[in-house]
């Protein structure tokens, strides 16, 4: 069991408070501040309490060195505007010196320190870091989901120090994936895609014991194609990893999961001679072309088992969703998962950077019963893995 912020009770207390911060940000400019949106909750609870807030967060890597781009100064307008309240940036990591700049200020306040990552201490999980961090409040809340695979001094050492809880945005968080796959409705659908086998091979292991159905897109379905027999042509795949796709294939045969190929295929000479893309049988990929994208009967294969689905997961995209016409297959399941949901037809959580892409390239977001913030947090989640950053606020 999670403690909860709400249970802490907290008023008129200094609450160190870990966000993650780390949003899409290049040329002056963030493309995308959900993340920044969903901290709103937490720190409005928390200052209709009256408490101050100092947050902790990271911001890229800048590998433990002080980095001028890396800075959460360039942030901060989001967070404001955001939330609309006046927030005072502490600049530096000197801790002494924030601390008494904390203790000097009024109830309630906000304050936001510098990227922890600065210090090469914050991934080292270093004791002394964490409880010089944890000496600049009462209370510790982590809400900062996206980040809590990572055991660094703001995500789990600190919670050695303080009395810890988890914020509004873990426990929504937490509460979604453990309907998805804890306690799921059944039948169970994963769609998982993404370029490389290789990377989700303890994934597909994990899910394979809890879903009913298995549906592989993407370059890494071109892995499993192979490893099957059927000729892949140029397209990208992972030579090396063709013994673990047939292990893979042959460890799905033996479990109550039904694994879902595509069974024809948008192939074109390359990415962007979208001129002469056109549909193909899995049987006759031209020797010379590659897969991009699922095919028409692949799609409607998908949407029957959507269909009998009660629960759908959904991690990474099914083709070259950024370069249309191949974008085609992803968006239109994406829709299709979407409209069911909102008919009250089934659960739908997806999660993952290119999976948020393109669920929101889709127009497909708010209809989704739960998108996580989280990339590696949620892949890890879905591997099965426990996450310290969580771990350490359980009772
Ligand atoms: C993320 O964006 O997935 C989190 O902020 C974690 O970032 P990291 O992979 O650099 O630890």
């Amino acid at each position: 069991m999670i403690k909860k912020i709400q249970d802490a009770k907290v008023k008129k207390q200094t609450v160190v408070l870990r966000l993650d911060l780390n949003i899409p940000y290049s040329n002056g400019k963030s493309s995308d501040i959900s993340r920044i949106e969903k901290t709103k909750e937490t720190i409005h609870y928390l200052i209709n309490n009256e408490n101050k807030v100092v947050i902790l967060s990271h911001f890229g890597r800048p590998d433990g060195k002080i980095n001028k781009d890396l800075s959460l100064r360039k942030l901060l307008r989001y967070l404001q505007e955001t939330l609309n309240l006046n927030i005072k940036f502490l600049p530096s990591l000197e801790i002494e010196m924030c601390r008494k700049e904390i203790i000097e200020s009024p109830f309630p306040s906000i304050f936001l320190l510098e990227n922890v990552r600065f210090s090469k201490l914050e991934e080292y999980n270093d004791p002394d870091f964490s409880s010089k961090l944890a000496s600049l409040g009462d209370v510790y809340c982590n809400d900062a989901f996206s980040v809590s695979h990572r055991a660094h001094a703001s995500t789990q050492g600190i919670t050695n120090y303080l009395p810890s809880f988890a914020g509004f945005l873990v426990q929504s968080e937490l509460k979604a994936l453990s309907l998805a796959l804890d306690k799921p409705s059944k039948p169970v659908t994963a769609i998982v895609g993404g370029s490389k086998i290789s990377t989700k091979i303890e994934l597909l292991n994990n899910l394979s014991d809890k879903v009913d159905f298995l549906v592989i897109g993407g370059a890494m379905a071109n892995t499993l194609l192979s490893a099957q027999g059927f000729g892949i042509g140029k397209s990208l795949t992972e030579k090396k990893m063709l013994k673990t796709a047939e292990a893979i294939i042959e460890e799905l045969e033996s479990k109550d999961c039904k694994l879902v190929l595509p069974m024809d295929i948008i192939c074109a000479h390359a990415l962007d001679s979208t001129e002469d893309a056109d549909t193909f049988s899995i049987d006759c990929c031209p020797i010379d072309k590659m897969i991009l994208d699922i095919g028409p009967v692949t799609q409607k294969n998908i949407m029957d088992i959507v269909d009998k689905s009660k629960t759908v997961i959904w991690n990474g995209p099914l083709g070259a969703f950024e370069t249309p016409p191949f974008d085609k297959g992803t968006n239109n399941i994406a829709k299709y998962v979407a409209n069911r949901t909102f008919k009250k037809q089934l659960i739908s959580i997806a999660g993952g950077g290119d999976t948020v892409s393109a669920l929101k390239q889709a127009g497909s977001v708010s209809r989704f019963s739960y998108v996580s913030t989280a990339g590696g947090a949620f892949l890890e989640w879905l591997e099965g893995k426990s996450l310290p950053g969580i771990e350490s606020l359980k009772l």
